[in-house]
C-alpha cells in the first residue's frame, strides 16, 4: 500500500537556532500525535540537515530542497546528493516550481537530478504543476503530462517505484489560493493514470502523490480524503509547529 506522507518545505527560512527550536517542537508534538503508518518529513535548508537528522530519529525524517546533478567536482557553492545523504537526510525535493522559475531548471536537468538522487539511495519528491495561465487556457493536462514524460518516465520501473510525486499548481503556492479538492483530485487521478500507462497498475497504485499549494489544517482534511491524494507538500504551514502537527494528525481522524 502506498505511504501517506506530510512533507514540510521550509524554503529559505529559519537560521540555525530558529531551525533547531522549531524542529524540536515539531518532533515532540508529532511524536505524541503520530499513529498508523504516515511519514512526516521536513525539507530544510542545507545548514540544518545534519543537526535535524540527529534530532528527528524515526519520528520526523529529513530532506533537502535541492541538490546538484553531478556527483562531485568544481561547482562552487553547490551541494551533491552524496553530501546530503552523508548527514542523514533521506529525501530531496526535485523540480520545485520556484527552482524551475528562478533557476531555469528544465525537465532534462531535473531528470539528471532525479537520477543522482536515486543513485545515492535518497528518495526524490518530484514536483510538477501548471501556472495560472496554463490552468486558465486549459492546457494543464498537457503540461503535467510533459513534465512527467520528460522529467520521470525514462526511469526504469525499479527507479520510478521509489519516487514520490508532488502536484503543486504554481498559482496555489504561497498565494493562499488552494486548488479545490475536486480540482486537485482530477489532476491526481490523471497523474496516476499516466503512471499506469507507463509502468502498469501495480506501480501506479503504489506511488504516493502529494498535493502542495497553500495546504493548511483547515483545508487538509478534505484534500487528504480524496482517493488519489496521499498527503501534502507544505510550505508556509510547515513553519508553525502546531499547523504542521495538525496536518500529520489529519490522517488519524
Ligand atoms: P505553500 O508552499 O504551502 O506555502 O503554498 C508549498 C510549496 O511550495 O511546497
Amino acid at each position: 500500500m502506498r505511504k501517506k506522507i506530510v512533507a514540510g518545505n521550509w524554503k529559505m527560512n529559519m537560521d540555525y537556532a530558529e531551525g533547531i527550536s522549531l524542529f524540536s517542537e515539531i518532533v515532540n508534538m508529532v511524536r505524541d500525535e503520530q499513529k498508523g503508518d504516515q511519514v512526516a518529513v521536513i525539507c530544510a535548508p542545507y545548514i540544518h540537515l545534519n543537526s535535524l537528522a540527529k534530532l528527528g530519529g524515526n519520528t520526523v525524517k529529513i530532506g533537502a530542497q535541492n541538490c546538484h546533478q553531478n556527483e562531485s567536482g568544481a561547482y562552487t557553492g553547490e551541494i551533491s546528493a552524496k553530501m546530503v545523504k552523508s548527514v542523514g537526510a533521506e529525501y530531496v525535493i526535485v523540480g520545485h516550481s520556484e527552482r524551475r522559475q528562478y533557476y531555469a531548471e528544465s525537465d532534462a536537468l531535473l531528470l539528471e537530478k532525479t537520477n543522482i538522487v536515486l543513485k545515492n539511495n535518497l528518495i526524490p519528491i518530484f514536483c510538477i504543476g501548471e501556472t495560472l495561465d496554463e490552468r486558465n487556457n486549459g492546457s494543464y493536462f498537457d503540461i503535467i503530462k510533459s513534465q512527467l514524460t520528460n522529467g520521470l518516465f525514462s526511469l526504469s520501473e525499479d527507479d520510478f517505484s521509489k519516487v514520490i510525486v508532488a502536484y503543486e499548481p504554481v498559482w496555489a503556492i504561497g498565494t493562499g489560493l488552494t486548488a479545490s479538492s475536486a480540482q486537485a483530485q482530477e489532476v491526481h487521478a490523471f497523474i496516476r493514470q499516466q503512471i499506469q500507462a507507463q509502468y502498469g497498475e501495480a506501480v501506479a497504485q503504489n506511488t504516493s502523490i502529494l498535493y502542495g499549494g497553500s495546504c493548511n489544517p483547515k483545508n487538509a482534511e478534505e484534500l487528504f480524503s480524496q482517493q488519489d491524494i496521499d498527503g501534502g507538500l507544505i510550505g508556509g504551514a510547515s513553519l508553525k509547529s502546531r499547523d504542521f502537527t495538525d496536518l500529520v494528525k489529519t490522517f488519524n481522524s
